[in-house]
């Protein structure tokens, strides 16, 4: 289904025997967004979900009747806030994926989305929100955060779970897929070539600066100008759906292609125990720790626990260095604010 998948060469298609079960329950948080309805139909169609539970404040019980009659074999359900439905929507959940919230409107920074509205409804305090119901009715579930600023809201989950003493650093994830997705279709688009032979590695955080390409590990070649107009374009791509869209939102359908993806590769791992599988996403890690960055997102092998490897962010050219160092300080302060206002909400 996903063509971008990344496979390790030396173990595609092994399987572990320990695969935990045969299908798993996902929640999607926010399901009636204009991310929330592609994603929930894309996952419909993953025969590792045995169950798709819809939540959101509004709508959810229509998207989830559209979606039932879609003959796959998943049960589809939809929640709203009434009656526990937050509640019943993440109960038994073995992953949960969160697309609730505000997205941004022209000229403002996905940073904007952290205190530009009333405290209620800021994405810090609706994530912080669903993360409380997580820690609470489905400690053990695998959180993939895909509300931004991914960069604090990833942070505030982490707190919140630490709170209710259920975090675990390899089950928390940002998602950071759309900017793997983007960097591949913008790299082959310049050289006229096919994106799926095209993966290119993108380390960090998902905003801006902190997006940083790594071109040069990537099997096509550019000028310097290309490299520069390239990493500009990969790293602002969310500016150009948001300018285009007018005022009326950002990134979607192709936020909910990559979150598909991500979720994807998450239940191989998770559910079918498939060994090898490697995604970037932004996790709790020790690569640049000593920076006081905390978070970071580089390649991940996943595993049935979650995060099973870290991996290094490789060889580097002088551009990228200089790119890091430039990403660090935004990061380190992105998780600060995000770890300030889960400890003092
Ligand atoms: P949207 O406004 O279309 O949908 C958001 C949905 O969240 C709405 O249906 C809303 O009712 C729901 N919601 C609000 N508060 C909620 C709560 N407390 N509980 C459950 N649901 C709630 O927005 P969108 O375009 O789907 O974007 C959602 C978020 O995803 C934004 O923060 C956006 O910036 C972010 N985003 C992230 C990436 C990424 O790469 N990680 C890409 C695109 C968008
Ligand atoms: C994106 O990268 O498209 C998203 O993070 C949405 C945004 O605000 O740009």
């Amino acid at each position: 289904m996903f063509a971008l998948r990344q496979v390790t060469s030396t173990t595609k298609r092994a399987f572990s025997s320990s695969a935990v079960s045969q299908a798993a329950k996902v929640a999607v948080l926010g399901a009636a967004g204009g991310i929330g309805q592609p994603l929930s139909l894309l996952l419909k169609h993953n025969d590792s979900i045995s169950h798709l539970s819809l939540y959101d404040i509004v709508n959810t019980p229509g998207v989830a009747a559209d979606l039932s009659h879609i003959n796959t074999k998943s049960k589809v359900t939809g929640y709203v806030p009434a009656n526990d439905g937050l509640k019943h929507a993440v109960t038994g959940a073995d992953v949960i994926v969160i697309p609730a919230g505000v997205p941004r409107k022209p000229g403002m920074t996905r940073d904007d989305l952290f205190n530009v509205w009333l405290l209620i409804a800021t994405n810090a305090g609706i994530v912080r929100d669903l993360a409380t119901a997580a820690a609470q009715y489905a400690p053990k579930a695998h959180l993939a955060v895909i509300s931004n600023p991914v960069n604090s809201t990833v942070p505030i989950v982490s707190e919140v779970l630490k709170k209710h003493n259920v975090y675990d650093p390899r089950r928390v994830f940002g998602v950071t897929t759309l900017d793997i997705v983007r960097a591949s279709r913008f790299a082959s688009e310049l050289k006229d070539t096919d994106p799926k032979n095209v993966n290119v590695t993108v380390v960090g955080g998902h905003s801006g600066v902190t997006i940083v390409p790594l071109l040069s590990q990537c099997p096509l070649s550019f000028s310097d100008e290309e490299l520069k107009a390239l990493t500009h374009r990969i790293q602002f791509g969310g500016d150009e759906v948001v300018k285009a869209k007018a005022g009326t939102g950002s990134a979607t359908l192709s936020m909910a292609f990559a979150a598909a993806r991500f979720t994807d590769s998450l239940l191989r791992a998770i559910v079918k125990g498939e060994k090898g599988v490697i995604e970037p996403t932004f996790v709790k890690s020790d690569l640049y720790a000593s920076d006081g960055v905390e978070f970071f997102a580089s390649n991940v092998e996943l595993g049935p626990d979650g995060v099973k490897q870290i991996f290094p962010v490789g060889k580097l050219s002088d551009y990228e260095q200089e790119l890091i160092n430039a990403a660090l300080p935004e990061l380190k302060k992105n998780i600060e604010k995000g770890i300030k206002f889960a400890n003092e909400n």
